[in-house]
Formats: C-alpha cells, sequence, structure tokens
C-alpha cells in the first residue's frame, strides 16, 4: 500500500508511522509531509530515512491508497477534500469533519461496519471519547446507557508537542504561559477549548457530541468536566455511567466491559505511567453505585488509544473490508 502521512513530524504523526511497523501494514510507499519548519527532516520507516516534504495542494493529487492527517483542523479542511476528489480515503485525526453527517466517526472496535464500501474522509474521534466509548460499548448493548457522568485529567501531549514543551519548560523554573490558560506545573486546570455558550467547553461537547454519534444513540446524556493535568502522556477519567435496565452483580458488568475488543479490565491500580506505549484501554477501581448504575476508573495513551493506533486500526479495517489487504 502507498501511503501519505501528513503531520509527520508532530506527536500523533510520528506515532502513526511506529504503529504502522508495530501492526506491520504491507507499506510498498510512504510520503511524509508537513510545514516548511521541518521540510527536509528526516523520519525513520522500518529501518529506512523518510525526507519530510511541503504540504502543498499538489501533493494531494498523489494516486496513492490512504493519507492519514494529524496536522490540524484547518490543514485537513483546506487539504483532505482534494485528496479525495482525487479517489484517495482520508483518515483525519483532527476535528474538522467528525460530526459532519455524512462523514463516519469511527473507533474500529466499535463501528467498524461503516467503513465497508465507504471511500471519502472517515474521522477519527476526539481521544476523550475513544477510551471512554471502549470502556462503555459492550455495557451499552447489554444494559442500553442512559447517562454517563465523567470527570478527565489528561495530559499536556494532548494538546501536541508544545503542551509537553510548556510543562517541561515550567518544570526547569521558566514563566511561559503559552498552549495553556494557566501555569500547568504543579496545578491543574478545568478548561480545555474554548467555553460554549451552554458554558460547557469545545472539549466537553466533543465527549457529549461524538459519544452519541459512535454509539449511534442520540439519546444518551453525557456530562463531562474536562481538566488538563501535569502529565505527560495518558489521560484518565473518571467515570459513572447509568443503565437503563439493572445489572446482575458487579461481576457480570466486569465480564461485559472486559469483552470489549481492545479493553483491559484489572484489579491493579492503573495511572497513565503504566500505560505509555499501550494500544488497549484500561479500566480498574470499578464498583457499585446502585443497582443501575457503576464507577471506574480508566486510563488510555492518548497519543495512541485515542489519536494514532485508532487511526491505522481504521486504515487496516478499512482495507480488509474493502479487499485491499
Ligand atoms: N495529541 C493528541 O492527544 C491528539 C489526540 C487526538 C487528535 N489529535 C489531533 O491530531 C492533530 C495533530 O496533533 P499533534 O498532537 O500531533 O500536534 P503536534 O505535535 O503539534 O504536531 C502538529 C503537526 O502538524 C504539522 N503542521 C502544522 N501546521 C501545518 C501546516 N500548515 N502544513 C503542514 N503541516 C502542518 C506540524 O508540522 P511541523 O513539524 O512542520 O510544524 C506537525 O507535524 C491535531 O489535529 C490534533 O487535534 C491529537
Amino acid at each position: 500500500m502507498r501511503i501519505g502521512v501528513v503531520g509527520a513530524t508532530g506527536e500523533v504523526g510520528r506515532t502513526m508511522l511506529k504503529v504502522l511497523e508495530e501492526f506491520d501494514v504491507p507499506v510498498s510507499e510512504i510520503r511524509l509531509f508537513a510545514s516548511e519548519r521541518s521540510v527536509g527532516k528526516e523520519l525513520t520507516f522500518k529501518g529506512e530515512s523518510v525526507k519530510v516534504e511541503l504540504l502543498t495542494e499538489d501533493s494531494m493529487k498523489w494516486k496513492c491508497d490512504y493519507f492519514l492527517f494529524s496536522a490540524g483542523a484547518s490543514v485537513s479542511k483546506r487539504f483532505a477534500p482534494i485528496a479525495v476528489q482525487n479517489g484517495v480515503t482520508v483518515i483525519d485525526n483532527s476535528s474538522a469533519f467528525r460530526m459532519e453527517k455524512d462523514i463516519p466517526l469511527v473507533v474500529p472496535e466499535v463501528n467498524a461496519h461503516l467503513l465497508k464500501g465507504y471511500t471519502g474522509i472517515v474521522a477519527n474521534p476526539n481521544c476523550s471519547t475513544i477510551q471512554m466509548v471502549l470502556s462503555i460499548y459492550k455495557l451499552h448493548e447489554a444494559y442500553g446507557v442512559e447517562e454517563i457522568f465523567v470527570a478527565t485529567y489528561q495530559s499536556v501531549s494532548g494538546a501536541g508537542h508544545k503542551g509537553i514543551e510548556e510543562l517541561l519548560a515550567q518544570e526547569r523554573g521558566e514563566e511561559v504561559v503559552k498552549v495553556f490558560a494557566k501555569k500547568i506545573h504543579r496545578n491543574v486546570i478545568p478548561l480545555i477549548g474554548e467555553i460554549q455558550d451552554n458554558l460547557f467547553t469545545q472539549e466537553e461537547m466533543k465527549m457529549v457530541n461524538e459519544t452519541r454519534k459512535i454509539l449511534n444513540d442520540y439519546t444518551i446524556r453525557v456530562y463531562p468536566t474536562t481538566v488538563r493535568v501535569p502529565v505527560l502522556y495518558g489521560h484518565s477519567e473518571a467515570v459513572m455511567v447509568r443503565f437503563k435496565r439493572p445489572y446482575a452483580s458487579l461481576e457480570e458488568v466486569r465480564k461485559i466491559i472486559a469483552s470489549g475488543e481492545d479493553v483491559v479490565v484489572t484489579d491493579d491500580l492503573i495511572t497513565p505511567i503504566d500505560v505509555a506505549g499501550r494500544n488497549e484501554t484500561f479500566v480498574c477501581r470499578l464498583r457499585a453505585a446502585d443497582e443501575r448504575s457503576v464507577m471506574f476508573w480508566n486510563v488510555a495513551d492518548n497519543i495512541r488509544v485515542g489519536a494514532a493506533t485508532n487511526a491505522v486500526r481504521i486504515l487496516v479495517k478499512h482495507a480488509e473490508l474493502n479487499g485491499r489487504l
């Protein structure tokens, strides 16, 4: 397969290259694109050095099999439609197209069927939403999810490379506050994205709207508070989920969550440090709230599960379902 990676030098882009290697995707040719800041830099793919090229409208005319985009929403909006016009399927990590009616929003473990026979843009959901949905989709099938109350503890890498740089600079004692609304070192900030008219933030509304779209159930009510914490990699979430129907036992709930693909339920205490580099979503501290509600702690590597791994899983599933593998 011939694959183009847009935003290849970023946190998500570099990780997509690693995951393509780890999943042994049969790549015959790869081209890497970024802004003029990175032109000429060399990245390694399968032991070979590949030069980063400038992203232009012309580069979108390359007749490859897939373009993987992770360079922000404005870049996706401008360039992805050109690739699609040329018949190439685009897998987009940005928020640009997620809520468009005809664009599938895919977590392959949950709704891969949307990829069969589809060409065009496939949207990769928001990182916090992916790991939450993975931990509840089997519960939704079993009991019907009615409401979700969630508080997130999101690492600085969720804001890309510049988010990591800001925390590291503050750790060194530099007084720089640009990426986050307040100092993040030795602090927590209950604001991710801008506040909307309804007083929820953009990140919170992504969790509300994207959860409903992925689970294809617009009756589900989601009540999120999204919080930035001074962790480098790995998002955590304190989740309470209320069902339409009662469950029989906590053991039954545990088995149902664990039956989800790429989900690990454990009695161990799992923290962000433990999941760096892992492709699964981890659930621990499962407990009963009442006969229709349970609570748990959920952790995943945001760059992998929340972006790069999900994107590569979409690519592989799309290729499988459409006879390209
Ligand atoms: N980080 C996460 O947890 C996460 C999760 C889900 C989705 N995403 C999404 O993935 C995307 C990338 O995130 P990231 O964390 O990887 O950010 P990042 O580390 O800041 O990397 C951004 C990438 O985009 C490239 N880029 C920026 N402007 C460009 C332009 N005008 N033309 C071409 N390339 C351009 C950068 O290239 P240069 O090297 O040239 O600057 C770099 O390769 C964003 O849309 C983000 O919302 C991120």
